[in-house]
């Protein structure tokens, strides 16, 4: 397969999708650039693209803290050259308890994550997208997405922010010269979904999940939704009655993930 981007900066990429994805994007020739927390893993995933063949740098940062993931990002944007191609992938997830206590302090973290994190990933390269008139702006968002569910609330209500916020980009930019596009897997296999203590309908592996979203991104579509089944069970639980959702849910809400 050609490659399709020249540079390429994914955050999220000590883990789960976002090192997939990075495997993905530098198999035909595109320079990634990583970025996460932890830089030991970081610096794994680079060694095993480096000896595949391919290029990549790392860069550590928090993505709740603006200042430094905008300059890991420009870092890796001077070292790598003008980037085509950013998938702000880092996310976390964490049940929502309204007893004994709501978990305020991590909802609050999530937001940050999830939603501001994909703000200043975009911030940090936005700039030169615009005077080159040329992009595209990813954020993995989740098919949880689409519907408030019982237990879950802060992350399915931070992932519509990161939609909604995504589509305004999306219009806006286009006349520039910019796709956004925003992508919502299903259950795939990372850490994040190891605790989970239910059956994951239509789960997909790590690695397929990041083939279908590069395979997908070559088309810039405005939302890449998958897999298509799981998509029309969200699509379901939107027209559901809420006793039934909050039946189907009972034994999450009473074993949450821990
Ligand atoms: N797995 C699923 O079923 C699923 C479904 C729908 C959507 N998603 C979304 O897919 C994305 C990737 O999730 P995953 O399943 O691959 O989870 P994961 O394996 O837990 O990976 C999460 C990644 O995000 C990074 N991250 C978390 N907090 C961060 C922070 N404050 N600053 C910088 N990086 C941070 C982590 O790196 P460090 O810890 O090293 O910082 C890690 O690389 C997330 O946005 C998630 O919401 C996942």
């Amino acid at each position: 397969m050609a490659k399709t981007w020249n540079v390429a900066l994914v955050t999220g990429a000590s883990s789960g999708i976002g090192w997939e994805l990075a495997k993905e994007l530098a198999r035909p020739g595109t320079k990634v650039g990583l970025v996460a927390r932890r830089g030991d893993l970081l610096d794994r995933i680079a060694a095993e693209i480096r000896t595949a063949g391919g290029i990549a740098e790392t860069a550590i940062a928090d993505v709740t803290e603006r200042v430094a993931t905008v300059s890991a990002l420009r870092n890796l944007q001077e070292r790598l050259g003008p980037v085509d191609l950013l998938i702000a992938n880092a996310g976390f997830g964490s049940p929502t308890f309204v007893e004994p206590t709501m978990n305020v302090e991590t909802l609050e973290t999530m937001y940050k994550v999830n939603v501001f994190g994909v703000l200043y990933s975009i911030e940090a390269v936005l700039p030169g997208m615009l005077e080159r008139g040329r992009g595209h702006l990813v954020a993995v968002s989740s098919l949880g997405s689409y519907k408030g569910l019982p237990g879950e609330s802060g992350y399915t209500s931070s992932k519509a922010a990161v939609n909604n916020l995504m589509e305004g980009f999306r219009i806006q930019l286009r006349p520039r010269g910019i796709h956004v596009t925003t992508v919502c897997p299903g259950f795939v296999v990372t850490p994040m979904t190891a605790r989970n203590n239910f059956k994951m309908p239509f789960l997909l592996k790590a690695d397929e999940a990041a083939r279908r979203i590069v395979r997908a991104l070559r088309y810039k579509p405005a939302v890449f939704d998958f897999p298509r089944p799981m998509r029309w069970l969200m699509e379901l639980t939107r027209w559901l009655p809420d006793g039934v959702i909050r039946r189907a849910m009972a034994d999450y809400n009473e074993n949450p993930p821990g």
